[in-house]
């Protein structure tokens, strides 16, 4: 494969230094990274260049008003060792979707792809083999402009770095049922992935840190009635033998693994429910014996059990991980497929050209 995107080599690769039978989530960043700038209403042809620090002035305008929106996505590789990616149109459209709510110019999907594809070609080797691990890729733009006043940038930087990493949750979680602090509202950007979400919500997080849970259930803005998401990832519950999700909204990031989630289920004949779930109607049925399973979904931390729910009143205990065969199976299924060591039906994997030899079109920094 000839890389298109110029090319600038990290002179000693950082590889041998990684521990990849203990990896952290999120620490550990490989190689290589995509640079391109947006300037005079296009991008640039980009560069692939070693990780490394930006250089910044201290005016730039994400820095004092916020317009920065990224991505998750993963690759993983299959026992003959190809480069597999589950779904990666999906977070491209979603990323111009935040990219247009958020006054930035959107990134055409086949250059998105071509130039992850290529960075990937590049980063192979950083890869984890083992199940539960993979290389996470964090896309993300941020308006450049040195400029004090608020209006939209005019120029722009695309990036995309990679990350070896485990398990983002090692255990199933408690979350807390939030009845105060909101998340998104209608008619705002909770259906984005724009750094502004995530920075709004750290401190009920870590209220609800400090009261023993783990994690936000976020609830509506109005009444806090009807669940959303939790703070890094969609939510489900099972309640009689039925999937029960929030349908989307202006409130509700349109996760891939939620999407995926609903289809599959609905392949296997399960029921799936996309609409308002209070609540109410969840405690309801936690008493009546009926709450089979609640779970979060989402790239990083894939299927995550949630162990317990609690209110500022009440603390309910889901039944134990291993009587729930819903989330059970479809964490199966899913790391299964993205593993390409389960049936893809629905041709959703993408296998990435990586040819053996990596870089022989590569010239040295
Ligand atoms: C992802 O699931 O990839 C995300 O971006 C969530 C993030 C909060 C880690």
């Amino acid at each position: 494969m000839e890389l298109k995107t110029n090319l600038k080599k990290i002179a000693k690769s950082k590889l041998s230094d990684v521990d990849f039978d203990n990896l952290p989530f999120g620490r550990v960043f490989s190689d290589h990274m995509l640079v391109m700038t947006y300037e005079n209403g296009q991008w640039d042809e980009g560069i692939i260049q070693p990780y490394e620090a930006l250089s910044i002035t201290p005016a730039m305008m994400t820095l004092h008003y916020g317009q920065a929106i990224f991505e998750g996505m993963k690759a993983n590789k299959d026992a003959d060792g190809n480069v597999l990616m589950f779904r990666p149109e999906l977070n491209v459209r979603r990323f111009n979707k935040s990219a247009e709510r958020m006054c930035m110019p959107t990134v055409p999907e086949d250059v998105f792809l071509e130039k992850l594809q290529e960075l990937l070609y590049l980063d192979s080797d950083w890869i984890p083999r083992d199940e539960g691990a993979a290389l996470y890729i964090r896309p993300f733009m941020f308006g450049s402009d040195p400029y004090i006043g608020v209006k939209p940038s005019k120029t722009f930087h695309f990036i995309i770095f990679t990350c070896p990493v485990g398990p983002y949750y090692a255990n199933p979680v408690s979350v807390y049922v939030e009845d105060h602090y909101v998340r998104a509202v209608d008619g705002g950007t909770g259906f984005t992935k724009a750094a502004g979400n995530y920075g709004g919500a750290l401190y009920p997080a870590k209220l609800a840190q400090e009261k023993g849970y783990d994690q936000v259930l976020w609830t509506d803005a109005n009444e806090h009635k009807y669940v959303q998401e939790i703070g890094t990832m969609n939510v489900f519950f099972v309640i009689d033998d039925v999937v029960i999700t929030p349908d989307l909204n202006d409130c509700i990031l349109p996760g891939t693994t939620r999407q995926s989630v609903i289809e599959l289920f609905k392949d296997q004949g399960v029921k799936v429910e996309e609409r308002p779930l209070s609540i109410d109607e969840i405690f309801e049925a936690h008493k009546n014996g009926k709450l089979q399973d609640c779970f979060g979904s989402g790239t990083a931390a894939a299927i995550i059990p949630i162990k317990s729910l609690g209110t500022n009143t009440e603390k309910i205990e889901l039944p134990p991980v291993e009587e729930r065969t819903y989330s059970k199976q479809m964490k199966e299924r899913l790391i299964g497929m993205k593993l390409g060591k389960v049936e893809d039906k629905f041709n959703w994997v993408r296998k990435i050209a990586i040819p053996q030899a990596a870089g022989e079109n590569t010239s040295d920094s």
